[in-house]
């Protein structure tokens, strides 16, 4: 399997080929900015949904914004979107069973899931994970930038490979294709050693144990 550091690379290789002309997105956990903003050629329709309601507001990229919680029932007939995006918000579900078979109900005949979700099957994220809370806010702050009042409470209920693929073959999706992406070298902020050390620590380590799960899904026939 490659190895890749780049999780933004992987996700623009999925979304060209996934995305159909004119699609209709869903951007499920979308927050306060979109990366699809750069698919808008090839996306007639992108609608966000969110708990955070300001976040949403904020959203410049969307056509829709709706509040709603991806543990619930969503507002959406069967089959209205061509695919289902979510950037990093699987580790935040309380239940993801039920948010996956909503994501499958909403989804057309030929649709496309795309995930990126932190992978606690990597020594380093699973230490972190137990860590408090003041700490791993400040080091997403330092490291990757993400500001305080986006940190907020994960549960890491299908983050780890096996756990995935198998909750989401129960909802009824097969994968297209995954990518493990080695990506803890952003938490080395402005510091290009320990950053190159960083990376080097994720290529020993085997494909399925790198930090950021990227994958591809389709509905299940
Ligand atoms: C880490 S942020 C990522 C935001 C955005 N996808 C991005 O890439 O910047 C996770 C987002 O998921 C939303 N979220 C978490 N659990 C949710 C739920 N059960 N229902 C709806 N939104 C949820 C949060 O409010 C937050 O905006």
């Amino acid at each position: 399997m490659r190895f890749t550091t780049s999780h933004t690379e992987v996700e623009a290789e999925f979304v060209s080929a996934a995305l159909p002309a004119d699609a209709v997105v869903l951007e499920a956990g979308c927050g306060r900015r979109s990366r699809l903003g750069d698919y808008r050629d090839r996306i007639g329709r992108l609608v966000g949904v969110d708990v955070d309601a300001n976040a949403g507001a904020e959203n410049s990229s969307l056509d829709q914004f709706v509040r709603a919680d991806l543990g619930r029932r969503l507002p959406f007939e069967d089959g209205s979107f061509d695919l289902v995006y979510a950037n990093f918000v699987i580790e935040h579900l309380e239940d993801p069973p039920a948010t996956f078979a909503e994501w499958r109900r909403v989804l057309r005949q030929e649709g496309s899931l795309i995930l990126l979700t932190s992978n606690v099957a990597n020594s380093y994220l699973a230490v972190a994970r137990f860590s408090p809370e003041s700490v791993r806010s400040f080091l997403k702050r330092r490291g990757p930038g993400v500001a305080a009042r986006d940190v907020i409470p994960t549960h890491y209920r299908a983050n780890k490979p096996h756990v995935l693929e198998s909750l989401l073959g129960a909802a009824g999706f097969e994968s297209v294709s995954v990518t493990y992406v080695a990506t803890l070298h952003r938490y080395a902020g402005e510091r290009p050693a320990l950053a190159a050390l960083l990376r080097r620590a994720e290529q020993i380590l085997p494909p399925r144990r790198r930090s950021t799960i990227v994958g591809w899904y389709k509905r299940s026939a």
